[in-house]
């Protein structure tokens, strides 16, 4: 299959190394792509925006498939500039991506859905959310409405903070009030034709910066899967009360979702609820759930972009596990400092059972220089948790940048 993959960060890099792990033959090509994305498939600078620039290179070239890797190409309607000119694509056009892209549009589909998820209020001035944030009381949540990078959620015990938090974000326009909700956090990333799903290996994200959980929210620091401690009914209750009822809602309302349904849960004791939606892979949990996908991701994203998924049977997963501990600059995640030499890459050739997923690389000479908050992830397979832990932080002794972060807790507590 010719494929190409819109993005530039580990997530397109862990797409586009399970694609070729199929040893299919696929001609893959990635824009814009990244330094590591460039040494294992070809790149072309394309604006992965611009849905007219995209669909005109899918056109020249023959592409078969194009898979969007990240947000912002969704929000801006790529997806339907290629399913327009009849391009097989995977992700959602501009009205269902609004599912990650409005958290009021999430909250109101869920609503009517009849998915479980926290109270919350939206509020478009200081007052309506200082209201919100004493009806629901502490800890706050306080999210902005819009796609905000990682950056739009404040969880906090201290109501001037999460009054703030909310009047810097009312700025860029309205902001979420939510009810706190305590228990594990689950990431489970279903495919969906519009009208089926099926489900990947549930996963769980570090969001905070620092170990033990503190510090302020990221992207993801590291993630593992799968989660050995789910009960054996999860994926199915969550198809049944989350992505199913949400997929024909859409469907009802001609937003046909397809593409990547990422279901962010929180257990709570009185159930699953959703934190979030996103319409796409998850960065950094699809490091650790495609490396153990064992079912070609070809044939799958095919299916889902092509309205075939009925037909299929649900993925298969490796025994192992994964872990994935991202590296990131010093001062990610409010001020990353950028353009520091990373060495050490050489080293990992040989380590087996490693990978490392780059994310904000260029090429300098024989090495790399970081050019973002999140430089790469490492990977690491193993039979246990322990092992995979191991190899994983073992990697990153080797590698260096200077004033470079890393949480050395992932996965330590199912190690
Ligand atoms: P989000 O970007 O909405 O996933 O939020 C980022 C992180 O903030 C989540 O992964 C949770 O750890 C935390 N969070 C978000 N919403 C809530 C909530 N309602 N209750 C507790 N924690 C939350
Ligand atoms: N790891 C969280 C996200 O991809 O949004």
């Amino acid at each position: 299959m010719r494929i190409l993959v819109l993005g530039s960060g580990a997530r397109e890099h862990a797409i586009i190394t399970s694609l070729l792990s199929e040893n299919a033959g696929h001609d893959i090509t990635a824009a814009p792509g990244n330094a590591g994305i460039a040494a294992d498939v070809p790149v072309v600078a394309l604006d992965p925006t611009n849905g007219d620039v995209v669909a005109g290179y899918a056109i020249d070239n023959e592409v078969d498939l194009v898979i969007i890797g990240p947000e912002a190409p969704l929000v801006a309607g790529v997806a339907d500039k290629l399913r327009t000119r009849g391009i097989p694509v995977f992700g959602p056009g501009k009205a269902a991506a609004a599912l990650e892209g409005s958290k009021t549009f999430a909250k109101r589909v869920m609503d009517e859905a009849g998915v479980p998820t926290g109270r919350a209020a939206r509020a478009g001035t200081l007052d309506e959310a200082a209201a919100a944030i004493d009806e629901y009381g502490a800890p706050y949540v306080v999210k902005a409405d819009g796609l905000a990078a990682g950056k739009g959620v404040l969880v906090t015990p201290d109501r001037r903070a999460a009054l703030e938090h909310a009047e810097y974000w009312l700025h860029h326009g309205s902001v979420l009030v939510e009810e706190f909700l305590a228990g594990q956090e689950v990431s489970l990333f279903l495919l969906s034709d519009g009208h089926n799903v099926l489900p990947l290996s549930p996963a769980q994200d570090y969001k905070r910066a620092y170990d033990h959980d503190e510090g302020p929210n990221t992207g993801g620091m590291g993630a593992y899967s799968p989660l050995p401690w789910l009960d054996e009914g999860f994926v199915d209750e969550v198809i049944t009360t989350v992505a199913l009822p949400t997929i024909r809602q859409l469907a009802q309302e001609q937003k046909p979702f397809i593409g990547l349904l990422y279901c962010g849960l929180i257990l709570t004791n009185k159930g699953v609820r959703v934190i979030e939606f996103n319409a796409r892979f998850g960065d950094p949990e699809t490091q650790v759930v495609l490396p153990r996908l064992i079912t070609p991701l070809s044939g799958l994203l095919y299916a889902a972009a092509t309205g075939g998924l009925g037909e299929l049977e649900r993925p298969e997963f490796s025994r192992e596990v994964a872990v994935t501990v991202v590296l990131a600059s010093e001062g990610y995640p409010e001020e990353p400092i950028t353009g520091r030499r990373i060495t050490g890459l050489d080293k990992l050739a040989e380590a087996k059972g490693v990978t490392v997923a780059h994310a904000a690389t260029v090429a300098d000479g024989d090495g790399f220089i970081a050019t973002g908050g999140r430089v790469l992830s490492v990977v690491a397979l193993g039979d246990t948790f322990a092992l995979a832990r191991e190899k994983a932080y073992a990697a990153l002794s080797v590698i260096h940048l200077e004033g470079g972060q890393y949480r050395t807790d992932i996965a330590a507590r199912v190690s």
